[in-house]
């Protein structure tokens, strides 16, 4: 009898499928996962691939980018019921409204955002690369969306050469996170490195030993001669660690840092998503083509080829 884990790789063979899962999902994924990473590396990923399907086990959010970038392959989700509650935070009337109110001004648009959104936007970036995509971008004030924490963590970053006006929008997960659980932490576990994603509240990413994307986080263990870490962001970052690296420690900055949505996805999610090629990431074809705008122009102003 074929165990779930072969059953999907047989699948994925026979119908030359893909699967893409982004680092906070349930460790086991990785099992089936052909590519795990952040949302950057995965939407480079989304392009790159010459399969006909791919499978995001991830957030909507992100299986609409990979459509994006991929308009002519299926993308499925496995889940429907896995969006983004930052992305939902914000929608075309709301984000009209916001530039309204500061007619002229570039619009940055967080990845973590609907197509919808993205459209009404001049670039998108991600977390790993939001601070080159506003300080290339050569304008004195930019609007951010939907995450005031990430733009604002930016706006700290260029020392005031660039005005970063921000939407309202928070990620209610890292947002759990306060500046006393962080000293908690440093009285705790003295001798370790605090790793922080930039969507937490600026008062602990300012006392954060580092602040960066999930990738960066864990590339930051990797090249890092120190042995015992605490970690600022969503679970599964911390399962992945402690699975490579068995020599060194790691803590979880609080407990309660799970992303309820991006754990919606399980193995027997994925099966049926394959074997049933549910549920399909369908596009508007006028939202996609801006959307997709908003999008090369991220890879323009980071100069990274978009093929
Ligand atoms: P990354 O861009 O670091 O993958 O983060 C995505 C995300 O949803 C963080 O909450
Ligand atoms: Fe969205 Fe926050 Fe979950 Fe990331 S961790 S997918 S920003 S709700």
């Amino acid at each position: 009898m074929n165990t779930l884990v072969e059953k999907i790789n047989t699948l994925k063979r026979e119908k030359n499928a893909v699967i893409l899962a982004h680092c906070y999902q349930n460790v086991e994924i990785d099992e089936v996962a052909d590519f795990v990473g952040d949302s950057l590396y995965l939407s480079k990923m989304a392009k790159e691939t010459d399969a006909d399907i791919i499978v995001f086990a991830g957030v909507s959010f992100m299986a609409e980018t990979a459509k994006l970038l991929s308009p002519n392959k299926k993308v499925l989700l496995p889940r429907l019921e896995a969006g983004c509650f930052m992305a939902n935070m914000i929608n075309v009337d709301s984000l009209r409204q916001f530039k309204a109110i500061h007619p002229n001004v570039p619009v940055v648009c967080y990845v973590n955002s609907t197509a919808a959104v993205k459209a009404e936007c001049d670039v998108c970036c991600t977390s790993s690369n939001a601070y080159d995509v506003v300080s290339n971008l050569g304008a004195d004030e930019v609007l951010f969306v939907p995450d005031t924490y990430l733009g604002k963590w930016v706006e700290s970053k260029l020392n005031g050469k660039v005005k970063v006006t921000t939407y309202n929008g928070f990620c209610p997960t890292h947002l759990r996170l306060r500046a006393e659980d962080v000293e908690a932490a440093r009285q705790a576990y003295p001798n370790s490195k605090i790793l922080a994603h930039p969507e937490c509240h600026q008062t602990v990413s300012a006392l954060a030993d580092f602040v960066g994307s999930t990738k960066e986080i864990m590339q930051y263990v990797k090249n890092s001669n120190d042995i015992e870490f605490t970690i600022a962001t969503e679970k599964g970052v911390l399962d992945r660690l402690q699975r490579d690296y068995k020599d060194k420690t790691f803590h979880l900055l609080k407990d309660t840092l799970v992303c309820t949505n991006m754990k919606w996805n399980t193995l027997d999610d994925i099966y049926n998503a394959l074997i049933n090629e549910e549920h399909e990431i369908v596009l508007d074809e006028a939202i996609s083509q801006k959307a997709m705008a908003c999008i090369n122009k991220m890879f323009e102003v980071t100069s990274v080829a978009c093929k």
